[in-house]
């Protein structure tokens, strides 16, 4: 048997490869990430997350004319089955986003006629997220949902539907960012999942509710929410750094850092660290900027652990007016981008995932009948 650290590692799958892929690759030392051949920084600085998308599920940068005619496959997608948005209105008002989310997701294909190709498959499900996740704010604060807007991109859309006002060019194009930055990140645990999935040769819907379900917890995509938890606990705002220490000495560990792969900073962090800081400095209230900045300067110092992609994001989130606990369901509405590539790039192996475990369990045990068990 394995040495226990061994072992550990092995169970986690680390460094294993469980796939060949052409969508993107982490170099956690230098860091780098590129979607496609295409480093995320230039992304970030020129493309848009409708681009980003395409150049995923079709291995290059589309014409202006492949571009449009993709935009408008989506927008034409936007709008919820009446069905569908039936299931939203009757959730309760404590519902769990990511669980109403889900149950939406897995909900298509029972209630619509989503007939044809796993690729318009991925683009109803893609399309369709942002008005699940804004309906669903709407319905708990008591308003009617907003139908989607034609005329606006995918990100814009998703602001306006959520709080009924046109979000500023600004804000718009921030929110495309984040989206676009959290695209795609390799075997992700998500990614894994959808990728197991498929494998079965399952549908695309399946495929996206299981990504959907492993992406909701806390070691996941459920970080960006804590770390604004975090923040929003912190009794100083001068003096963030005590309230790290504390959890540290309670055993916690800090949200927004540390990664399986990166061993240095993520360069999503780096980028969206400096859309906080221009955010920071037009919104009022804490300085999250500087208390974020100030922690992560305590973490690299003690701990020597970098920041991940949640650290700086919620707190971008929350200055566009984004409630803290829509951060994951915004995280899976970037990701579902690299989900359908994935997934589509999975259906193309026709071998399924079926690993082992290492049984550590007893051997050679006599049966005893019930009645004669102590
Ligand atoms: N705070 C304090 N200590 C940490 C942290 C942290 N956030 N992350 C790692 N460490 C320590 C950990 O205690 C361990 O120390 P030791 O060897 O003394 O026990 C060491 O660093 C290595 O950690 P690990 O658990 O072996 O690392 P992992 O690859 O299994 O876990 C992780 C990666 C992301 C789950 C972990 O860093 C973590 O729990 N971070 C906090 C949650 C978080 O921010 N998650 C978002 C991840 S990025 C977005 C995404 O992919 O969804």
């Amino acid at each position: 048997m394995a040495d226990n650290g061994e072992l550990i590692k092995r169970i986690g799958l680390e460094n294993v490869v469980m796939a060949e892929s052409e969508l993107s690759f982490i170099d956690g030392r230098k860091p780098e990430l590129i979607y496609r051949g295409y480093d995320i920084k230039d992304l970030a600085e020129h493309s848009s997350f409708e681009e980003t998308t395409y150049l995923l599920w079709n291995g290059e940068l589309p014409t202006k004319d492949e571009l449009d005619n993709f935009r408008d496959q989506l927008t034409s997608q936007r709008a919820l089955p009446d069905t569908v948005l039936g299931l939203i209105e009757d959730t309760t008002e404590d519902a769990v986003p990511m669980e109403v989310l889900r149950t939406a997701v897995s909900a298509l294909p029972v209630y619509a006629d989503e007939s044809g190709s796993h690729t318009k498959h991925g683009r109803s499900i893609l399309a369709k997220i942002p008005t699940i996740v804004a309906a669903f704010n709407r319905v708990r604060n008591g308003h009617d949902p907003i139908e989607p807007r034609e005329d606006l991109g995918h990100a814009a859309n998703f602001l306006y539907m959520m709080s009924g006002d046109e979000p500023k060019e600004e804000h718009a194009d921030v929110f495309d960012t984040c989206l676009l930055l959290h695209a795609d990140h390799g075997m992700n645990a998500s990614t894994f999942t959808a990728r197991v999935i498929a494998s079965t040769q399952s549908d695309m819907f399946s495929a996206i509710t299981g990504a959907i379900s492993a992406l909701k917890g806390p070691l996941h995509g459920g970080a960006n929410q804590d770390v604004v938890r975090m923040l929003l606990d912190i009794e100083d705002p001068d003096r963030p750094v005590d309230h790290v220490k504390e959890m540290l000495d309670e055993g916690k560990r800090i949200p927004g850092f540390g990664h399986r792969v990166y061993k240095v900073k993520d360069p999503r962090a780096a980028i969206l660290k400096r859309i906080s800081q221009d955010i920071s400095a037009e919104s009022e209230g804490p300085n999250w900027y500087r208390m974020l900045d100030e922690i992560e300067g305590f973490m690299a110092d003690e701990k020597g652990i970098a920041p991940n992609v949640d650290l700086y994001s919620g707190s971008v989130y929350y200055s566009l007016g984004i409630p803290v606990d829509l951060f994951t369901p915004i995280f899976a509405m970037g990701r579902i981008s690299g989900w359908v590539a994935q997934v589509l790039e999975q259906y193309e192996s026709r071998r399924i995932i079926r690993p082992r475990a290492e049984y550590v369990g007893d051997r050679d045990l006599e049966y005893v009948p019930v009645g004669e068990r102590e």
